[in-house]
C-alpha cells in the first residue's frame, strides 16, 4: 500500500463562543477520518484554527471591557481545552490574527489585484452615527415586515422565518445603541468571481457530493456578483494595503487559515509547498452545509488566481438536532462542551456520532433517549461486556489466553475477515455503516459465549473454557482496533488489558495466543437518564439571563477582625483522586495533596463535577478545621467553592505557578 500525504481541515470555530455539540458533528467526524488513515500508517494532518476577525468579535470584545486579541486569547484557550477534551487530536489548531496569516492574506489580494479582478464601487449601508460605525445586517434591529415581531435581526425573522435586507425592517435600530441608523456612501472593494464561472461550475462536479454539486449547478448557472471583501474601520481584522481605514471582510481571511496553520506546523517552505503548492498531496476540507459557497465558489477561485493547489474534496455535512429540534437554549438542547464534559464521558459522545454519521449532508440527530440506550446495551452491554466477562472469567484459571481450534478459530477468523469492508467505510466516511459491522461482530461473539457457556466448564475443563475465552477476547481484541479511529483512549486501554501496545490497523489481522495478560480494569461506566437531564438542566440556566446584582451587600455572618481571618489556615491543594459517594447526591471523596501532607477530604460538588475531571486540579483548602464525621469516613478540611449549589458549583483555584501546601494571604 503506498503511503499517502493528506491534509485535513475543519471550519475554523468564530472566536467569539463556545464550542456546542453541533461543531463537534464536524470535528469529530474528520477526527475520525484522520485517525483511521494514520493508523493506516498514512502520513495525515489535521489542522484547525480559531476564526477571529469580524464585527462580532469586536463588539463582544468591547461589552466585556476587554481588546479583540484579549478576547481572541481567552477563546482560544477555551477552544483548544473543549476540543481537546473531546479526544479530537489537531496537528495544529492555530489563529487567523497571526503574522502568516496576514502575509497570505495580501499575497492573495495581491494577486486578484494583479489578475485585474479587483473593482471598486460606492456603496450606500447602514451606520450607527452614535457608535460611529457601519452596521452589519445582525447588528441591525427591527419589525419584520412580513409578521411585525418586534426586535428581528436585520437578515431574517427568527418568528416567521422570512428573509430580507435590513431596508425592508420597519423601524429600524442599532442593536448597540437603538439609534435609528443612517445611510452612509463608501467605497467597497470587490473581487469578481465571474470571470471563474466556467471552472467553478466543471470543478464542483468533482469536487464535492452529487447532492450539493447538483445544487450548485443551479447557481452557478446564472452571472456570479462580485464578491464585497473590504469593511470599514472600526473593524478587527487586517488593514488593505494600499487603502486607508479599510480592512479585508473575515471571510477573506479566514479560509486563508488553513494555509497559514500548516505554514506554522511545517515553516520550511520545501514541506509546506508539498501540501499547498503540489498535487503529490491530498487535500480535504470538512465543512457544515451552512458555508458550501465560500468554500465551494470564492474559495477555489481564490486558490486558482493565487497559484495554490486546489482541494480534492469538499466534504459537506449537515446539521445536528437535538430530539428532532434545532438546538435551542429555553429547551437546554444548546448544550456546550464544557457541560457535556461535566457530565458524560466524551466517549459516549464519539460512539453515537460515529453510529449516526455517514457520507451525505444530512442532519444528524441526536435523540437523547436513543443516546443512553446505545451506549448502555450496545457500547457497555455489548462490546466491553465481552471484555469484562472474558477477563474476570479468565483470570479464575490465570490470567492466560491458550489456543485456538475449529469453532473458536472460526469466530475470530470472521472478526478479522470484516477488515475490508470495515476498512471501506471509514474510508469513505460511512462511519455509521462501519459501526454496524462492528456490532455484529460483538453480536456473534456474545452468542458463541452464551452458547458455550465457558463458566459451566471451568471447574471440569478449564482448557477447554480456556478456549472459548481467548476466541472471545480475541473477538474484543479486534473490535478495539475497528474502534479506534472513534474510541482512541478506549482502544488504548483495551491494548493496556491484553498488555500491549496501542494498536495500528494492522493488528486487526492478529490472534493473540498462549500469552500472559493483565487483570480486568473498568473501562465504561453506564451512562443514566439522570446524567443527560442534569446536563440539560444546566444548560437551561446557562442560557437563562444572569440574575441581577445584589441590591445591597447583606453580610453572611457577623463581622469579624483581620486576625479573625488569619485564624484559617487556608493553603493550596492538589487533588490526587476523587471519587463519587454511591450513598450521597452531593458529595465526592478527595484525596487532596497538601504538600506537607495528603488528606481525605469530603466536598458537595458531586452534581457539579465528574470524577477524573478533578484529578490535578489545584484548589483552596481550609486546612486547620476541626476533622468532622460523617457518615462514610472523616473530612480533614474544607474545599472552597463559589455558587449557588447543586451544579452550580464553581470551585476555587488559583493561578498556574501555585503549589501544593503554598498560604493563601
Ligand atoms: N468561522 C466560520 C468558518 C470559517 S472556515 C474558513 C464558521 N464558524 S462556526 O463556528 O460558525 O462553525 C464552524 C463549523 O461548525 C462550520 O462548519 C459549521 O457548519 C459547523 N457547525 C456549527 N453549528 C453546527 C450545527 N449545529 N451542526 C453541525 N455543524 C455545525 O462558520
Ligand atoms: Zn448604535
Amino acid at each position: 500500500m503506498p503511503k499517502r500525504k493528506i491534509l485535513v481541515t475543519a471550519a475554523l470555530p468564530y472566536a467569539n463562543g463556545d464550542i456546542h455539540l453541533g461543531h463537534l458533528v464536524e470535528y469529530l467526524q474528520a477526527d475520525f477520518w484522520v485517525r483511521f488513515q494514520k493508523m493506516r500508517g498514512h502520513d495525515c494532518r489535521y489542522v484547525c484554527a480559531d476564526d477571529t476577525h469580524g464585527t462580532p468579535v469586536m463588539i463582544n470584545a468591547r461589552k466585556c471591557g476587554l481588546t479583540p486579541e484579549q478576547l481572541i486569547a481567552e477563546y482560544q484557550a477555551k477552544h483548544t481545552a473543549d476540543l481537546s477534551g473531546f479526544e479530537i487530536n489537531f496537528d495544529n489548531f492555530y489563529t487567523t490574527h497571526s503574522e502568516e496569516n496576514r502575509k497570505l492574506a495580501e499575497e492573495f489580494f495581491g494577486k486578484m489585484k494583479a489578475g485585474g479582478y479587483i473593482t471598486e464601487k460606492s456603496l450606500a449601508q447602514n451606520y450607527c452615527p452614535q457608535d460611529k460605525m457601519f452596521l452589519p445586517d445582525r447588528f441591525v434591529k427591527g419589525e419584520c415586515p412580513r409578521c411585525h415581531a418586534l426586535e428581528q435581526y436585520g437578515d431574517s425573522c427568527e418568528q416567521c422565518g422570512a428573509t430580507y435586507t435590513s431596508d425592508e425592517l420597519v423601524n429600524p435600530h442599532c442593536s448597540l445603541c437603538s439609534s435609528t441608523p443612517e445611510k452612509k456612501e463608501s467605497l467597497h472593494i470587490f473581487f469578481q468571481l465571474e470571470p471563474f464561472r466556467e471552472f467553478l461550475a466543471a470543478w464542483v462536479k468533482e469536487h464535492t457530493q452529487k447532492e450539493i454539486a447538483n445544487k450548485l449547478e443551479e447557481w452557478l448557472k446564472d452571472r456570479l456578483h462580485d464578491w464585497d471583501i473590504s469593511r470599514d474601520a472600526p473593524y478587527f481584522g487586517f488593514p488593505i494595503p494600499g487603502y486607508e481605514n479599510k480592512f479585508f471582510y473575515v471571510w477573506l481571511d479566514a479560509p486563508i487559515g488553513y494555509i497559514s496553520s500548516t505554514l506554522n506546523l511545517f515553516p520550511e517552505q520545501k514541506e509546506f509547498e508539498s501540501y499547498w503548492k503540489s498535487e503529490e498531496s491530498e487535500l480535504y476540507h470538512f465543512i457544515g452545509k451552512d458555508i458550501v459557497y465560500f468554500h465551494t465558489l470564492f474559495w477555489p477561485a481564490m486558490l486558482k488566481n493565487a497559484g495554490y493547489r486546489l482541494p480534492t474534496r469538499v466534504l459537506v455535512h449537515g446539521f445536528l438536532t437535538v430530539n428532532g429540534e434545532k438546538m435551542s437554549k429555553s429547551r437546554g438542547t444548546f448544550i456546550r462542551a464544557r457541560t457535556f464534559l461535566k457530565y458524560i464521558h466524551p466517549r459516549f459522545l464519539r460512539y453515537y456520532y460515529a453510529c449516526k454519521l455517514d457520507a451525505s449532508a444530512n442532519d444528524l440527530d441526536l435523540s437523547m433517549h436513543d443516546f443512553v440506550r446505545r451506549i448502555n446495551s450496545d457500547l457497555i452491554g455489548k462490546i466491553t461486556n465481552l471484555a469484562s466477562r472474558g477477563i474476570q472469567m479468565l483470570s479464575k484459571i490465570g490470567s492466560r489466553l491458550g489456543t485456538l481450534q475449529g469453532e473458536a478459530l472460526k469466530l475470530v477468523e470472521t472478526a478479522i475477515s470484516k477488515s475490508a469492508i470495515i476498512e471501506d467505510h471509514f474510508e469513505n466516511r460511512n462511519f455509521s455503516k462501519a459501526m454496524l459491522e462492528i456490532r455484529e461482530i460483538a453480536d456473534e461473539a456474545n452468542r458463541f459465549f452464551d452458547q458455550k457457556a465457558p463458566w459451566k466448564l471451568i471447574g471440569s475443563k478449564p482448557e477447554e473454557a480456556r478456549e472459548i475465552l481467548t476466541a472471545v477476547i480475541n473477538v474484543f481484541r479486534i473490535i478495539a482496533v475497528y474502534l479506534r479511529p472513534v474510541l482512541p483512549s478506549y482502544s488504548d486501554q483495551a491494548a493496556d488489558l491484553l498488555a500491549e501496545q496501542p494498536y495500528s490497523w494492522n493488528a486487526c489481522r492478529e490472534i493473540i495466543r498462549n500469552k500472559k495478560i493483565n487483570n480486568y480494569r473498568y473501562l465504561a461506566e453506564r451512562i443514566t437518564e439522570k446524567d443527560v437531564n442534569s446536563m440539560i438542566e444546566e444548560s437551561k440556566k446557562e442560557a437563562a439571563p444572569a440574575a441581577p446584582a445584589m441590591a445591597s451587600y447583606e453580610p453572611q455572618a457577623a463581622e469579624i477582625t483581620a486576625d479573625d481571618f488569619f485564624k484559617i489556615d487556608l493553603r493550596v491543594g492538589k487533588i490526587i483522586s476523587a471519587e463519587p459517594v454511591p450513598e450521597t447526591d452531593k458529595i465526592m471523596r478527595l484525596t487532596v495533596d497538601l504538600g506537607f501532607e495528603t488528606r481525605e477530604i469530603f466536598a458537595g460538588i458531586k452534581q457539579a463535577y465528574r470524577a477524573e475531571t478533578l484529578i490535578g486540579r489545584l484548589i483552596i483548602v481550609a486546612a486547620n478545621l476541626k476533622p468532622k464525621k460523617m457518615k462514610f469516613g472523616t473530612s480533614f478540611g474544607m474545599v472552597c467553592a463559589a455558587g449557588q449549589g447543586g451544579s452550580a458549583i464553581y470551585l476555587l483555584s488559583p493561578d498556574s505557578g501555585a503549589k501544593p501546601g503554598d498560604r493563601i494571604h
